[in-house]
């Protein structure tokens, strides 16, 4: 077997792909009963992996803009209105004969028919005197419009949106969205995002214009139990023979079921070891993962504040279930209401996330750079 191709470090695909059973009912069923979703965890916990492979399941046609990069309204504009006319091709194929459909819905946009190629393909030319979120508004009504024609269904993934919530003209594409998102039962939207506490502020506030617009679908880790049939499966293929408990605890201990995490050090566990291997072989390999993280993990922590570090220091150290404790507030010299701020800090920086019994790291390798000896 190929270590890289069943633990791999981009999008979880086929046999690497681990449980999500749940989550891939939810998904499925939002996508074909039409309904949006709001898909939130922090970066490299599996949406991508999720999105694509539910997608790949429900068999429709679909496109993914990703606002990473983006740097403004007009930006933005131009990514979405691409994607739908990609998505107009993949779905709907030749227009020929909708050209009449069309015109109606296009108020704004100057639809080209192109007939370069065999099919009747449509473009979508902007015009000058509308607005980005009219334009965007009208595109997706426009495909919305087709889809029902030939009663079709497609989807469209809006990957790292929360960068939209932070520009300056983002509502008024916010407004636009909802506009467009109000009216469809076609075409299924999928926000998926990165940043946990800014997506949240863009659906789950009444004064924001996508508030109440979708089903919201958290991204946990995956549970140990899941991941104790998966690793065993993997070392089955590699070593004919199943990881001890032990082996096995101490992949979940220092991952802490991580999945990006889990995939790096297993990457590493399965490649280097001819025999089924230790507690030692398994920490060998987690200080090989963390070395080559290492600088990485150091330019964010520096980038942090003195009392941010502190906190990082001390869930390293004590975990994070009595953060709020005198022993906690002697322990990092600083008040509780320094504590209180630096955590909600942390929170929207993506360093930690809230649990059922306190914080935790998001990254499990900064445990091994932090912790005192
Ligand atoms: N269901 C899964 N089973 C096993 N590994 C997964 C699963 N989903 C994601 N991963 C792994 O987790 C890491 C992050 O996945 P990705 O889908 O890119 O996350 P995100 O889109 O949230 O950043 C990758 O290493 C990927 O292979
Ligand atoms: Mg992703």
């Amino acid at each position: 077997m190929r270590p890289r191709q069943y633990f791999p470090l981009g999008k979880a695909y086929g046999k690497a792909f681990c449980n999500r059973v749940d989550e891939t009912n939810k998904l499925m069923g939002n996508i074909k009963s039409g309904k949006h979703t709001f898909l939130v965890a922090p970066r490299r916990y599996g949406k991508s992996s999720l999105c694509e492979k539910v997608i790949e399941l429900a068999d429709v046609p679909w496109s993914k803009l990703d606002f990473h990069l983006a740097i403004n309204e007009k930006g933005v504009e131009r990514s979405i209105i691409n994607g739908i006319t990609e998505l107009i091709g993949k779905s709907i194929g030749s227009v020929e004969k909708l050209t009449t459909l069309i015109k109606k819905y296009a108020k704004k946009l100057k639809p080209k028919l192109n007939i370069a190629t065999k099919i009747f393909s449509l473009e979508l030319e902007l015009s000058d005197d509308s607005t980005p979120g009219e334009n965007i508004a009208e595109a997706m009504l426009i495909l919305e419009k087709l889809l029902c024609e030939r009663n079709k269904q497609a989807v469209i993934i809006l990957d790292e949106f929360q960068e939209i919530g932070t520009m300056k003209e983002g509502k008024g594409i916010e407004g636009a969205i909802r506009h467009a998102a109000q009216e469809m039962s076609q075409l299924s939207l999928i926000f998926s995002g990165s940043n946990p506490h800014l997506l949240r502020a863009m659906f789950e506030d009444e004064r924001r214009p996508l508030y109440k617009l979708c089903r919201k679908l958290i991204l946990d880790r995956i549970s140990e139990e899941h991941y104790k049939q998966h690793l065993n499966k993997a070392a089955k293929m590699m070593w004919d023979t199943e990881l001890s408990d032990q082996t096995f605890e101490r992949i979940m201990l220092l991952t802490e079921r991580h999945p990006y995490y889990i995939n790096y050090l297993c990457d590493e566990l399965w490649s280097e070891n001819t025999k089924i291997p230790s507690i030692t072989s398994v920490n060998h390999a987690w200080n090989k993962v963390i070395e080559e993280e290492r600088s990485d993990l150091l330019k964010d922590f520096s980038s942090l504040s003195e009392n941010q570090k502190k906190i990082m220091v001390y869930l390293s150290n004590y975990g994070g279930e009595n953060l709020y404790s005198d022993d906690a507030a002697k322990k990092m010299d600083m008040p509780a209401s320094s504590i209180s701020r630096a955590v909600s800090t942390l929170i929207e920086k993506d360093y930690i996330e809230k649990t059922k019994t306190g914080y935790r790291l998001i990254v499990p390798a900064f445990k091994m750079l932090l912790i005192k000896n």
